[in-house]
């Protein structure tokens, strides 16, 4: 990706934001709590049919672990997590609603998103993730058993900012997990990150 196209992103999702923020009412305004796919339907209109995304800025979210996807959902909703959309958007969900939508989505099958990288980078984050995340991010980040999200195979703009917001301390990681990523950062530097997202966009079907 050129540093060009890494400009466009932020501007893009806020115009999708706006596109989509409105439409996303409709499916849920008529639900009954049981119609999970009529609920679905709202969300994928930015995350793509059964969750799996073609735009860098929306991450994949079929596949990843119920788990995972039920507390990041209760994450945005009561701003925990950071995002530009999301927290809006859950603040319309009960958490009956977001339960059924963790578990329908969980149930999808996940795809590795196709997207370009730089094999002699991801090579090098390879060993990286081997040494400082695959203790907690299994099978070469590719995992979704232990409540971890996903790595591999995710957008690598979504995975940048997912970082961002580790690294500055506006999202909160684990204890370990920022130990972790804190020593990458100190013996390799961005480029060490840089690197190891290489490496998870390099996995592909
Ligand atoms: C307007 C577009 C849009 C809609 C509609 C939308 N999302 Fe999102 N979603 C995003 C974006 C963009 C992000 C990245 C976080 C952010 O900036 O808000 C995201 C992030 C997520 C994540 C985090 C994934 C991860 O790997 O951590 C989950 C889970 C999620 N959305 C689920 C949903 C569900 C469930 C719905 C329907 C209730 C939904 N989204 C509706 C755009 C959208
Ligand atoms: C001690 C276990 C542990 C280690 C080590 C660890 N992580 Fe995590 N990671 C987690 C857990 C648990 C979550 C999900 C819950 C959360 O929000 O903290 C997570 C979430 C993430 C996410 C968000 C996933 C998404 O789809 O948005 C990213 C990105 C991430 N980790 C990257 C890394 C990287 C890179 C490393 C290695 C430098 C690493 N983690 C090491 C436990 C760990």
């Amino acid at each position: 990706m050129s540093t060009d196209n890494q400009k466009k992103w932020p501007t893009a999702v806020f115009a999708l934001g706006l596109i989509c923020g409105s439409l996303s009412g409709i499916g849920h305004a008529t639900a009954s709590p049981n119609s999970t796919l009529l609920l679905a339907g709202g969300c994928n209109i930015c995350h793509g049919p059964n969750g799996v995304s073609s735009g860098p800025a929306t991450p994949t979210i079929a596949g990843l672990s119920g788990e995972y996807l039920l507390s990041t959902l209760e994450g945005f909703k009561s701003g925990e997590i950071p995002s530009t959309i999301m927290g809006r958007i859950t603040r319309g969900y009960s958490s009956d609603e977001l339960q059924a939508l963790a578990n329908y989505y969980s149930s999808r099958p996940f795809s590795a998103s196709q997207q370009p990288y730089d094999p002699r980078l991801a090579r090098q984050g390879a060993k990286l993730h081997n040494k400082y995340c695959e203790k907690c991010h299994t099978e070469g980040g590719r995992s979704a058993e232990e409540g971890t999200g996903r790595l591999a195979g995710q957008w690598r703009p979504w995975l940048i900012w997912a970082l961002q917001d580790f690294r500055s301390g506006r999202r909160l990681a684990g204890r370990k997990m920022q130990q972790q990523l804190d020593k990458l950062y100190i013996r390799k530097g961005k480029r060490g990150l840089t690197a190891l997202l290489h490496y998870y966009a390099s996995q592909q079907p």
